[in-house]
Parts: structure tokens; C-alpha cells; sequence
């Protein structure tokens, strides 16, 4: 595991950019895997500014979004279609029949689910998935208990998860209680992992994602086992693993983050 320590969440944005930029300037047909919530909101306007400066073209990539609410359709402001096309999709290249999202208003989940994973491999596999961190360790959706070996599937959502998502609600009765999610299996057959983690409060997940045993009751540590992850992350997040190893005793991972 790779620790990119930038100063702050512009500069974790940016370094995040530079990456996916690069790789989607070298690769023939990249396949991203993306992912929503307030942690990736500087990367894609990142993405967005280099590709108005004619930097990166994104007419070859093929994106699959980790997750999406149950009952939230396209035209809803609260879907993550709607997110990815608000904050990404609309201002950049990237042709609408390369862009896959789970259908939150399917009414046939399962065959929809094994759909998904069937594109994904037809796609020939995620080059580099983005991820953020839950509160409780959760990736996608992927709440405590959920099966390492989970394929994409329909979840119930954790309250916390629904508390902590309400902010982009109008109230927490309004976030949906279900989700469709790219299971545990799915996300850790990407050939590389970027994890994004900003701010104080995710301080204390960073740490168990990179020191608690692997546990399905903590998602995220199965990263732990990935061959390639790497983890961008600011000062602010990585508070707690600084406070633990020392400042420069070092976790020999860490290294100072990049941005060009
Ligand atoms: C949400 C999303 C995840 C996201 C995570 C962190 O519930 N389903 O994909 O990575 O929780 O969100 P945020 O970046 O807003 O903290």
C-alpha cells in the first residue's frame, strides 16, 4: 500500500487528477471505476479544468460508478446518475453509451446486478477504481458484514451511513434505506485502487482501514490485501496514523504527495 500524504484536500484533489490524467493519456481504452460523496467533488473539477485546457480527451474511457440509491431515478437531484453528471459527465468528452451507473429504479435487480458485473468484464476489467471512505469503514455501499465475496447487489443501508449522507438531503427520512452496490469481490478485482480521504473526521477510519485485523466488520481493511492501492490523503486524515507512528519516525509508506 502506497501513502501519498498531500497538505491539504485541494492538494489530494489534484494529485488524484494528475494520476487518472495520466493514466487516460497512455491507455487506448481506460476503464475507470468512480465514485461519489463529497471526497471526489475536486478531483472531477480537476478533470473538468485540465480537460478544458485541451489536456486530456476522454472520448476513449469507459466509467463504472461503484454505486446508487434504490428508488432515486435519472431526472432525481439526489441520484448519483445525477451527481456524476452535474459534477463530471456534462462538461467533458466522454460518450453517454461509455458511462455505466447501477439502476436504482430497476425493477429487475438481480439479472440488472449480474448485468453489470457482465459489463464490467466485457470492459475488460476496472484499470483504476476511486474510493472513498465510510465512517464505519464502509467502500460503495458496502456496509459492515457484507461478504468479502459480494458481487454487486442490492444493500440495506446503515442509519449511520443515512445520517451521514443526509446533508445532501433535505432530511434524513428522505435518503433511501436501500442501495445497489458494486460488492467487495467486484471492487478488489480492480487492477488499482486509488483511495481518497480528507478531513479530520475520517482521521479515525484511515487508521483501522490501514492497522485493524481484515475484517468483514471493517470493509475497508480488506484493502490491506490489494496488490496495488493507493491511498491519497491529507494531513487532516492522516492525523491519527501520524499521531500513532510519529511525525517522522515514519511509516515508511508515507511520502509527500506531488501535484504538478
Ligand atoms: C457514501 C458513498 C461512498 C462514499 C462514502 C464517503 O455513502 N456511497 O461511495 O465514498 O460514503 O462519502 P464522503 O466522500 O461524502 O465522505
Amino acid at each position: 500500500m502506497q501513502i501519498l500524504k498531500a497538505k491539504d484536500y485541494e492538494e489530494m484533489s489534484r494529485i488524484a487528477c494528475n494520476l487518472l490524467v495520466e493514466h487516460i493519456q497512455q491507455n487506448e481504452s481506460p476503464v475507470l471505476g468512480l465514485a461519489t460523496g463529497s471526497t471526489p467533488e475536486g478531483l472531477y473539477r480537476c478533470l473538468i479544468e485540465e480537460y478544458k485546457k485541451g489536456k486530456v480527451s476522454f472520448h476513449n474511457m469507459s466509467t463504472f460508478n461503484l454505486d446508487e440509491y434504490v428508488g432515486l431515478g435519472v431526472e432525481d437531484a439526489n441520484s448519483y446518475q445525477w451527481y456524476m453528471t452535474d459534477k463530471l459527465f456534462a462538461h467533458i468528452d466522454v460518450p453517454t453509451r461509455q458511462i455505466h451507473l447501477p439502476n436504482g429504479i430497476s425493477q429487475e435487480v438481480e439479472q440488472d446486478c449480474l448485468d453489470y458485473e457482465r459489463q464490467i468484464q466485457e470492459a475488460g476489467g476496472i484499470d483504476i477504481q476511486v474510493l472513498g471512505l465510510g465512517l464505519n469503514g464502509h467502500i460503495g455501499f458496502n456496509e459492515p458484514g457484507t461478504p468479502f465475496s459480494s458481487r454487486t447487489h442490492a444493500v440495506e443501508l446503515a442509519q449511520s451511513t443515512r445520517r451521514a449522507n443526509a446533508r445532501f438531503f433535505s432530511g434524513i427520512e428522505e435518503v433511501p434505506t436501500q442501495a445497489i452496490s458494486m460488492g467487495i469481490a467486484s471492487i478488489m478485482e480492480s487492477k488499482k485502487i486509488l483511495l481518497l480521504v480528507s478531513g479530520k473526521e475520517k482521521a479515525e477510519a484511515l487508521y483501522q482501514m490501514m492497522n485493524s485485523e481484515v475484517s468483514e466488520s471493517f470493509p475497508a481493511s480488506i484493502l490491506q490485501t490489494h496488490p496495488d492501492v493507493t491511498v491519497i490523503a491529507d494531513e487532516l486524515a492522516l492525523s491519527k496514523v501520524l499521531e500513532f507512528y510519529g511525525e517522522d519516525g515514519g511509516i515508511p509508506e508515507v511520502e509527500e504527495g506531488k501535484a504538478r
